[in-house]
């Protein structure tokens, strides 16, 4: 006994701090006006996309810890500040990797769906149910307490043509659920919005439908995919002055979530021109299609086993970023944000008949005051034909929080979800009785 009491203290303490790795942290990005801030600087995402294996071999890169650390390197050398997760296992430990990353002043941006519980722009009605809601909301819940979880994405180029614009009332419900999930469970104001692709015929319409509306079915922020701009090209030969003309005036952040045409030799020449002020009044940076080589051929570096090697795009990317700042200042952001209109109907390219969106679905609403428990991981069966799909429609507002009764976060919290979307940044800034404050000022002005 003497000897095993003698052993179990120090076991204990062993074990303990293996357990409980140092919580780094960062300061949390908010979003004021049509811009992200760091404090009360603004922000500008300078990132890669981040999902070694790509779509076709589903691993979550962020729970294998050894290659996330060996990658953080690389990060570093990039001078990143982001980088976006397409898919992670919501029963693995993320702590290790998040915290490194936190260590090295890196957020994470993260996608919420995986390849079996995600919605089908086929036929979404069915696949909004709540068996989905419950992965979504686990997701949320695994990565709500990191400082530096940046932002969350509801969905990825669900809409993809003129057709399945159909499908964006189901995205913006799904937005308008983790919102809602958010304010709820009482967890920080973390940013979340849509990853749209880049559809001409409906981009603008896209942005436009996601910020339309009351102010709890409007998101956080806008992104999109971007591969217009292939070296050699320029501001205007790309077209990106005409999206910055188009996206001027509208109400929140946007940044590109993927960007980096491989057409030609990659010099990252739009580097240049995203973190100037010919675009930063309107954009907030953007990612790197892609950390990974795989089939599609736009990897900054080549994984082999657990080694890694730089391509020549690393290093162009290297010098691209090295040799751009960020304009000083605000970088001419438009600080009062606000709603969009919604877009009318207009075959055949924007095929949302009128602005209400579907109910959430019956068996989910328990999840917003019991919280959503275990999610089903990378394994799970999947939710596309789960049963139990939204069958109302939703009236304006029914996104907004509601109390949570025992809860034991504050009311701020309950408060922050009729906040408007540029008025979020404050939350993190003060207490919460301030933030009651302030949103009932905010009301009073609606
Ligand atoms: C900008 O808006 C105009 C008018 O709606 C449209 O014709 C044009 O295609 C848009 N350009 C881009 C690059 O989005
Ligand atoms: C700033 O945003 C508001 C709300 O979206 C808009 O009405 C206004 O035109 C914008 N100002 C500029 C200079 O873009």
């Amino acid at each position: 006994m003497k000897n095993i009491a003698a052993i179990l203290p120090f076991t204990a303490l062993a074990a303990g701090s293996a357990l409980q790795p140092r919580a780094s942290s960062v300061t949390p990005i908010t979003v004021k006006g049509n811009a992200f801030f760091q404090g009360n600087n603004r922000f500008y995402i300078r990132g890669v996309d981040y999902q070694p294996g790509g779509s076709s071999d589903v691993a979550d890169p962020i729970a294998d810890t050894n290659g996330c650390k060996r990658d953080i390197e690389y990060f570093k050398q990039l001078g990143l500040n982001a980088i976006r997760v397409y898919t992670v296992d919501n029963t693995a430990d993320h702590d290790e990797c998040m915290n490194a990353l936190a260590d090295a002043g890196i957020y994470l941006i993260l996608d919420v769906n995986t390849p079996k519980y995600s919605i089908n722009r086929a036929d979404p009605n069915p696949s909004y149910n709540a068996v989905y809601l419950q992965s979504v909301f686990a997701t949320v819940d695994k990565f709500q307490g990191y400082s530096n979880t940046l932002a969350f994405f509801s969905g990825n180029e669900v809409i993809n043509d003129p057709p399945s614009s159909a499908a964006a009332p189901y995205v913006k419900a799904v937005t308008r659920d983790i919102r809602q999930y958010i304010r709820n469970r009482g967890y920080r104001t973390i940013p979340v919005g849509y990853s749209a692709a880049d559809v001409a015929e409906n981009r603008l319409e896209m942005a436009e439908y996601m910020n339309c509306g009351s102010d709890d079915e409007r998101s956080d922020f806008f992104a999109f995919n971007d591969y217009s701009w292939c070296d050699p090209s320029s501001f205007t030969v790309s077209g990106w002055d005409q999206k910055v003309k188009n996206f001027t005036g509208y109400g929140l952040p946007i940044f590109l979530s993927e960007y980096g045409c491989n057409i030609n030799t990659r010099k990252f020449e739009e580097v240049a021109s995203l973190y100037s002020t010919d675009m930063t009044a309107v954009y907030s940076g953007g990612l790197v299609y892609e950390y990974s080589q795989e089939p599609s051929n736009y990897g900054l570096v080549e994984i082999s086993g657990s080694s890694v090697s730089t391509r020549p795009d690393f290093d162009a990317l290297q010098t691209a970023l090295s040799g751009t700042q960020s304009p000083s200042g605000d970088g001419g952001y438009n600080s009062t944000g606000g709603a969009s209109g919604c877009p009318s109907y207009s075959e055949p390219n924007w095929l949302v008949k009128d602005d209400s969106l579907p109910a959430i679905p019956d068996g989910a609403k328990a999840f917003m005051t019991k919280g959503a428990g275990t999610g089903p991981g990378l394994a799970g069966t999947g939710s596309q034909n789960a049963g139990g799909a939204s069958t109302g429609t939703a009236s304006a507002g029914s996104g907004q929080a509601s109390k949570t009764g025992s809860s034991s976060s504050s009311t701020g919290s309950n408060a922050a979800g009729v906040l408007r979307a540029s008025e979020i940044s404050l939350a993190p800034l003060v207490c919460a009785g301030f933030v009651v404050l302030s949103s009932l000022f905010g009301a009073s002005l609606l």
